[in-house]
């Protein structure tokens, strides 16, 4: 299998501790990552785990001291961009146009294929303005993981959980 360049950026839900494990298969495969995380991204996962299981630094910022960090060069690096988990935050925003974080802005900048693997409580993953983002990245190219069937961190029952990392390797045949 040809190894990928991939940008991996990690959101604020429950789920980022699955970013994790994600971080392990694709490296274990041959892959690079590189990852970028929300500000709240990290009240779920640390940033040394992030760092640590792919090998670069930690992308949190689009400014490092008195420098800044090329979201533009990185984003032309890759091969391809996951989101995984995708807050319905996250999504909004890139289907709306609002760039006001470093994983936004790779995204803005990426020419690469996007994928995103949403993870949200049942009714958040089905509310009308949800899915329209969703479809609206559809409609310009993007790649829906589905997220699976299961119990939620909310404790209900539905269609939200990120799909598990395994499901996300085989989707992207990595
Ligand atoms: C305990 C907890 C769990 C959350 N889980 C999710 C989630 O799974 N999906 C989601 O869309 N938002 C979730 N949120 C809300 C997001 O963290 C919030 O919308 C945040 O602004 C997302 O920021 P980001 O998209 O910049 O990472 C959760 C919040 C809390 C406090």
């Amino acid at each position: 299998m040809a190894s990928k360049k991939i940008i991996l950026g990690v959101t604020g839900s429950i789920a980022a501790y699955k970013s994790a494990l994600l971080i392990r298969l694709l490296v274990k495969n041959g892959h690079e990552v590189q990852c970028v995380a929300t500000e709240d991204a990290l009240q779920f996962i640390g940033g040394i785990t992030l760092s640590t299981l792919s090998k670069k630094s930690l992308i949190t910022s689009l400014k490092k001291d008195n420098d800044w960090t090329n979201h533009v060069s990185n984003a032309l690096w890759a091969d391809l961009m996951l989101i995984a988990p995708a807050t319905l935050n996250t999504i909004g925003k890139a289907a709306n146009g609002i760039c006001d974080n470093a994983l936004l802005a790779m995204y803005f900048s990426a020419k690469c294929p996007v994928y995103w693997a949403p993870a949200m409580d049942l009714d958040m993953y089905k509310h009308p303005s949800n899915q329209k983002n969703i479809h609206s990245l559809i409609e310009i190219g993007n790649q829906l993981i589905f997220p699976e069937e299961g119990e939620l961190a909310s404790g209900l029952y539905g269609v939200g959980r990120m799909a598990e990392p395994e499901n996300i390797l085989s989707f992207l045949n990595l």
